[in-house]
């Protein structure tokens, strides 16, 4: 089999990134700098770690960025007066409320508050019917991101075979719905899903977002198929390390200096088997920041444009 194609997530973010710091300039040069608004709820390391880099993102494309920072304790009505308060302001284009939320706050509440039209995350019910009926809208950022990899790589997606494993309403299911439009034949697989590797062999493009470790093994995977992995596991056991980078000299150093390194959905040994596949990391992560700034620009644009 010939060597399958690495799809580099951080190039292609690349390219996105730079036509849509074409498109601020121009915006700009009209008097309107696109604006984002970031809610961030408590100290949650992850989310902080995310949520810099997308405010970092902002200045580098002159995208206005705000973050918003309450404390865990916050309630419901206090984010609800927040959102409002963004929705009655013109600079600002896409509000972003970093999830998850804490437990005692109504996330589904609030989601609901943001103006469809601001909705850069692409997850009030407005824009999930809208994708969900074929019109343009929002969409949530991972799945675009992966939609629009396999454009800019040339891999075709129309008569596909595309396999889903994961149902969330972040990346499972409107990445079902975009293969869907995009005219593949879908499948959405779970973890109540019976005898999984019978659909998963029949996968044409195959995507992974289910959060476990190294869950896609090579005796799951067509050869020849696409496989995008949307997982981002941190490993911090030495033995799993070895287990799924056998020989990697530069993961054990990763492993020895941070105490960790991140391994996706799919066995990197999987890889070898298919004809293209993103690397964990440096594959769909970096999309996921680059569709914000995306849908940041195309708020401005069909809002204030
Ligand atoms: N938490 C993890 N991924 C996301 C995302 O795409 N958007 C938001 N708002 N929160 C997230």
């Amino acid at each position: 089999m010939s060597t399958p194609m690495i799809l580099d997530g951080i190039a292609v973010a690349a390219e996105i990134k730079a036509e849509v710091a074409g498109k601020v300039n121009t915006l700009v040069e009209r008097g309107l700098r696109p604006g984002l608004a970031v809610i961030l709820v408590g100290s949650v390391a992850a989310s902080e770690i995310y949520v810099r880099s997308k405010v970092k993102t902002c200045g580098e494309l002159g995208i206005f960025s705000e973050m918003l920072t309450p404390p865990e304790s916050v309630t419901t009505e206090e984010l609800l007066a927040m959102v409002e308060g963004l929705n009655a302001r013109d600079e600002i284009d896409g509000i972003l409320i970093q999830l998850p939320l804490p437990a005692h706050v109504d996330t589904k509440r609030l989601l609901e508050a943001i103006a469809p039209e601001k909705d850069v995350d692409g997850f009030h019910p407005v824009n999930v019917g809208r994708l969900q009926s074929g019109q343009p809208g929002l969409q949530p950022c991972t799945p675009a991101g992966v939609m629009e990899m396999l454009k800019r790589r040339n891999l075709p997606v129309a008569g596909k075979n595309a396999v889903v494993i994961g149902r969330s309403d972040i990346v499972g299911k409107p990445m079902a719905m975009l293969l869907l439009n995009a005219s593949a034949t879908v499948t959405v697989c779970h973890s109540r899903t019976v005898d999984l590797p019978r659909y998963t062999r029949e996968a044409d493009i195959l995507v992974a977002a289910i959060g476990r470790p190294g869950f896609v093994t090579a005796d799951m995977v067509k050869p020849g198929a696409v496989l995008v992995d949307v997982g981002i596991n941190r490993i911090t056991n030495a033995a799993e390390v070895a287990k799924f980078f056998p020989g990697d000299a530069a993961r054990e150093a990763t492993f020895a200096k941070r105490g960790s390194v991140v391994v996706g959905d799919v066995d990197p040994a999987a890889f070898a088997v298919s004809s293209a596949y993103t690397p964990v990391p440096g594959g769909v992560g970096a999309l996921t920041i680059a569709m914000l700034m995306s849908n940041t620009v195309r708020a401005c644009e069909l809002r204030r444009g």
